[in-house]
């Protein structure tokens, strides 16, 4: 299918990497089940070479999981490909991924290297881990700093050494959509139908997402990105955001992927509660207020018609319902309809004294509770007169 895009998730890579991030075998495990039930087609489960436990957790992984196409990542180098192919045993359909920097800068001041001695360790690594197994991504680090000519020698090379897979990271996060889209197009136009080009971008900019849907545009088939945007630095594109773009969108947009969407917010969940921290409230998808509505003029509307401020249905990614968030800035429309949902039937006159009491009180507050509302109404009316259904 020409608009089927695989998903590769690095969340227990690229994501485990990052401050306040790092799992424990048990835990990557629980979340790959996650990832594996979400619809992931490729799941890079850690980097073996940099720890004991990365590489216990690429083995586990692929052995629970041997079904999966599981990833291990390598630099370009024997010890590393080795490394990979050793926790990868067990792994029915096993991906090597190694990589290694192309950018004038980072062969200038990291590896300290010419463009032919990259060219030749990366095509030496690709070779290598061919021996292991058919599938090989190789990955040409800071490929948006890199000379195109050469971007284009080096990814012409590792195809014909064995390279099935070859992605181009926005490592630094410093492309932008249109200039991003181009080199991709240019990429996909070189390797034809010989390797499926990917995508990885960082958000240094807050463009990982934008980036990432442009690449598709231009021909990329293959998007790197992990749960709830975490990653390096600033992060990865996020899974969710991406996914959820294609299928809102998908008259602009008509990409095809195999996540089942409904798992989307569980996952959010259980990775907020595995690492260190959550997604920010106002975050797209996931966040605590991405399907809470608190402005008056918002409540009315949502309540007479949904759509009118909601694009997406909450149960398309598995959020239990949206929410009507009653702060200052509230109508006396979604009062009433807290009150009925909390058992209380208001008449009009009871109405207006509860809706002048709770402006004059969440005016000094960051939004009310269900207990301060109930708290409310019993000052206002008495219990005995408005519990309807009691
Ligand atoms: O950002 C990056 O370039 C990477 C590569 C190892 C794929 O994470
Ligand atoms: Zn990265």
């Amino acid at each position: 299918m020409a608009n089927r895009v695989y998903i590769f998730d690095t969340t227990l890579r690229d994501g485990e990497q990052s401050p306040g991030c790092s799992m424990t075998v048990p835990e990557k495990l629980r979340l790959a089940r996650k990832l594996v039930e979400l619809g992931v087609d490729i799941l890079e489960a850690g980097f073996p070479i940099a720890s004991e436990g990365d590489f216990e957790a690429v083995e586990a992984v692929s052995r629970e999981f041997s079904w999966v196409q599981v990833a291990a990542l390598a630099r370009a180098n024997t010890p590393d490909v080795e490394r990979a192919a050793e926790s990868l045993k067990h792994a029915r359909r096993p991906r090597i991924h190694t990589f290694i920097a192309t950018s004038d800068i980072h062969l200038r001041f990291k590896l300290k290297k010419s463009q032919q001695q990259v060219l030749d360790e990366a095509v030496a690594a690709v070779e290598l881990a061919r021996n292991y197994t058919d599938d090989v991504e190789f990955s040409a680090e800071d490929a948006t700093r890199t000379d195109a000519d050469y971007l284009e020698q080096i990814s012409r090379a590792v195809v014909a050494a064995g390279a099935r897979t070859v992605n181009l990271p926005d490592t630094v996060g410093y492309s932008v959509p249109e200039e991003y889209g181009a080199l991709i197009a240019r990429m996909v136009q070189v390797l034809g139908d010989t390797a499926i080009v990917s995508v990885h971008c960082h958000d240094d900019l807050g463009l990982a997402v934008a980036n990432s849907i442009a690449a598709v545009q231009a021909g990329a088939r293959q998007i790197e990105c992990t749960i709830n945007g975490i990653g390096e630095r600033a992060g990865n594109a996020s899974l969710e955001e991406i996914v959820m773009a294609f299928k809102t969108r998908h008259d602009r947009l008509p990409f095809e992927t195999k996540i089942v969407t409904e798992h989307i917010y569980s996952t959010s969940q259980l990775l907020a509660q595995t690492i260190t921290f959550g997604p920010q409230p106002n975050k797209a998808i996931v966040g605590d207020n991405a399907f809470a509505h608190e402005a008056g003029i918002h409540q009315d509307g949502y309540l007479k018609e949904r759509t009118t401020y909601e694009i997406i249905e909450p149960h398309t990614v598995g959020v239990p319902e949206s929410k009507l968030v009653l702060g200052k800035h509230s109508g006396r429309h979604a009062l009433h309809k807290r009150a009925e949902d909390l058992g209380f039937t208001l008449g009009k006159d009871d109405l207006d004294t509860l809706y002048h009491r709770f402006t004059a009180l969440a005016d000094r507050k960051k939004g009310l509770r269900n207990e301060e509302i109930v708290a409310l109404i019993h000052e206002v009316v008495g219990r005995a007169a408005v519990a309807a259904s009691e």
